[in-house]
């Protein structure tokens, strides 16, 4: 399973990168008013930092702007990967997006019939949202389940990419059913590394290595 960040936050981005285990990034119009900078530099300057796909958004609704957005955005970097939307534009742009070899990230999927359709499109990412699915009363790793489901039945090459995640246990439960690809907070991925059994085991050692009196260097 590929780990995706879910920022927009370059310090943050540059720290996972750091660790080796980061595959890419994905941004949304609220993470970019979070950081408080300009849309097109936050981009630049994450695609700078991570090899693989940086998911920069259009914000237009319409499919004519939206391919017009999606030049500005790709000429940027290569590993720009364009996000847009679940509606019927933000598909005919997929569609389009794709037949000229640019990577697409359909976002705001909530329905395995969506994910249908985005694979349908040729999209390169499907985006389910199983964080706002749990929140509002759904079941969002039955969402994951059924879209591996289908793609399977078909064969669609299109890869899930498990969005709005909002603990460690949505990571477990997304790798079980075998999505392709995760995105998450920074400090959900930082929690992965933790269990308080490796902290008590660690301390544990450290303290007997200090009583022998022994050193490595
Ligand atoms: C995915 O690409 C989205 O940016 C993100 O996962 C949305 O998560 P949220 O529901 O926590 O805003």
């Amino acid at each position: 399973m590929r780990f995706f960040v879910d920022t927009a936050d370059t310090g943050a981005i540059a720290d996972l990168a750091a660790t080796g285990l980061l595959d890419g990034v994905t941004t949304n119009p609220s993470l970019i008013l979070k950081s408080g900078r300009q849309f097109l530099d936050v981009v630049r300057e994450i695609c700078a930092l991570v090899d693989g796909p940086v998911s920069a958004e259009v914000v237009a609704l319409d499919h004519a702007t939206m391919m017009k957005e999606a030049d500005v955005l790709r000429k940027i970097a290569a590993n720009v990967c364009i996000k847009v939307p679940l509606t019927v534009d933000g598909l005919k742009t997929c569609k389009a997006l794709t037949s000229e070899g640019t990577s697409v990230n359909v976002t705001l999927c909530f329905s395995a019939n969506q994910a249908l359709l985005a694979a349908k499109a040729g999209a390169t990412f499907i985006s389910p949202f199983v964080g706002r699915l749990d929140d509002n009363g759904f079941d969002g790793m039955e969402l994951i389940s059924d879209i591996r489901l289908i793609y399977d039945n078909y064969a669609f090459e299109t890869e899930i990419l498990v969005a709005s995640v909002r603990t460690p246990v949505h990571v477990l439960a997304a790798a079980k059913i075998g999505a392709d690809v995760l995105t998450a907070p920074p400090a959900v991925i930082h929690a992965l590394f933790n269990h308080v059994l490796t902290d008590k085991g660690l301390a544990g050692f450290e303290a007997d290595w200090q009583k022998s009196g022994q050193s490595i260097l």
